[in-house]
């Protein structure tokens, strides 16, 4: 760590001297716990990125710019599709190409939990955390690629706010069977909070209040952690990214992944078509001709109302923050082009008052975190591929308190129930018994409801069941 004379000179010169305000207050360890904090942050970088960000923020959005998607849209209901794909996808999973990657750096606010948000139980008869049903498709999609030799690599990250407890699940589950050597955790970084000139918010006197720098932070901390160089040494090509939050998630997805290496994509986004224009989720478009994701805000009511020959929604591929990249892509494309992505998002950011000596929430968002999303990348594509998929088998997101008539742990295992019934329909069971139990396949026991045949054709099945 550099000394303390180095720190003050950094601060001063970035016009940021304040951070010392309240040294002189702090014992012994709060001194040393404040350096080491201003130490880490790249206080020189700050300036700038604020700037391009206020820029970018004054100068608006217009929907002048705004195109539907050109490219490649391919849907799962389309079964030679599904079958073609799937086959391209489970022989890369199978020749050790595919790896995984969950987005769990974020905060279970909405949520109301007070941990990772991976580690909530959604209240499924099983108590499976939503790592836990990811780490189980990951294994039962091992098996199904071929014998005990396939290894699909799962990436965690976290923030620093949740990297330990979130180390520590895994480690406490066994790594759920997937392999301590094939599940690794890297963190996202953080970035100071300011005020609107720019000034480091204190939340105490001796400590600097920080947020994550957004989803977005996936590439920077891929490289920082070295992710992205192990992938390469473990030969992956292709990556598949997903939010910690739907437990629907089908992580590596071979129809996902086979259809984006049939396309011969650089990036590849997976959908849910929006059930009405009023929907209010981003969508798939171009801006200026580049592939982005256009928030339903930034179009006007008749672009979202509009439809093709087919009467479907013009502007309707929902993002659910599941994305495909070749690791070439985040290589070439992404990293050396990270330049100033960032974001401004106006916050009531705690402060420490020096006169009355305590931290006040304010109650108006007068300080600003900056952050990066995920698909802020996606114009560096030149070949985006987009999947539609059927919303009801793959997105059920756990957003809001238990309870919320959307979004909750119970729409979710509502969402899970009926897979599991599906499963089983399908697969030629007959369900008796109360159907208004909640319902449970493992995902040790199917991915996508695969190998059901064996267990229940021709057979009464009494729900509510767990198989
Ligand atoms: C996200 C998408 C939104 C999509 C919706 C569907 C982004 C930026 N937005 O919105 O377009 O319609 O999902 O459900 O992707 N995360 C981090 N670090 C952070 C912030 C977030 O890892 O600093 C993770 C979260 O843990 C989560 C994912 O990123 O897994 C999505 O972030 P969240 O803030 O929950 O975005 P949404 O509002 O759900």
């Amino acid at each position: 760590m550099a000394d303390e004379q180095q720190i003050r000179d950094r601060y001063a010169s970035a016009g940021q001297s304040h951070v010392f305000d309240y040294y002189d207050s702090l014992n012994v360890d709060e001194k040393e716990k404040l350096l080491s904090q201003l130490d880490e942050i790249q206080v020189e970088r700050l300036d700038s990125l604020l700037k391009s960000a206020l820029e970018q923020e004054s100068a608006g959005t217009s929907d002048a710019d705004i195109k539907p998607f050109g490219g490649p849209v391919g849907r799962t209901t389309d079964e030679k599709l599904v079958a073609d794909c799937s086959k391209v996808g489970m022989e890369a999973i199978a020749k050790g190409q595919v790896a995984a990657l969950v987005l769990a750096g974020g905060q279970g606010t909405r949520l109301g939990y007070d941990g990772p948000k991976g580690m909530y139980d959604i209240g499924l008869p099983s108590k499976k955390s939503l790592f836990q049903l990811m780490a189980e498709r990951i294994k039962r999609l091992e098996t199904l690629a071929g014998d005990n030799n396939v290894i699909v690599p799962f990436y965690i990250m976290t923030s620093p706010l949740n990297h330990a407890e979130t180390e520590k699940f895994w480690e406490s589950h066994n790594y759920f069977g997937l392999g301590k050597e094939n599940v690794s955790f890297f963190s996202q970084g953080m970035l100071p909070c300011m005020k609107d000139d720019g000034k480091i918010i204190m939340e105490t006197a001796g400590e600097v209040a920080m947020a994550p720098d957004g989803n977005g932070g996936i590439y920077p901390s891929m490289v920082s952690s070295g992710a992205l160089a192990d992938m390469e040494k473990r030969g992956v090509k292709y990556l598949h990214v997903f939010s910690i939050d739907n437990a629907l998630i089908k992580p590596a997805d071979p129809v996902f992944m086979g259809y984006c290496i049939n396309q011969g994509s650089d990036c590849g986004n997976k959908v849910c078509w929006k059930v009405d224009a009023a929907e209010s989720v981003g969508v798939v478009a171009t801006r200026s001709g580049k592939p982005c994701i256009v928030e339903y805000s930034e179009i006007s009511k008749e672009m979202a109302e509009s439809v093709d020959e087919d009467g479907r929604l013009v502007y309707g591929a929902g993002n659910i923050c599941n994305h495909f990249y070749t690791i070439a892509f985040i290589k070439d494309k992404i990293i050396p082009n990270l330049g100033n992505l960032y974001h401004i998002a106006r916050k009531k950011i705690k402060y420490y008052d020096g006169e009355k000596k305590e931290t006040i929430t304010p109650s108006a968002n007068t300080g600003l975190k900056l952050e990066t999303f995920i698909f802020d990348v996606f114009p560096f594509s030149e070949n985006m591929a987009v999947l539609d998929v059927d919303r009801s088998m793959e997105f059920a997101p756990v957003k809001n308190k238990p309870g919320s008539p959307a979004d909750s742990p119970d729409t979710a295992r509502e969402l899970i129930s009926a897979m599991s019934k599906t499963f089983v329909t399908a697969a030629g069971g007959k369900l008796t018994g109360d159907e208004s139990g909640i319902c449970e396949v493992s995902p040790l026991t199917s991915y996508s409801g695969e190998g059901m045949e064996e267990i229940v054709q021709g057979r009464k099945i009494i729900c509510p069941f767990s198989l």
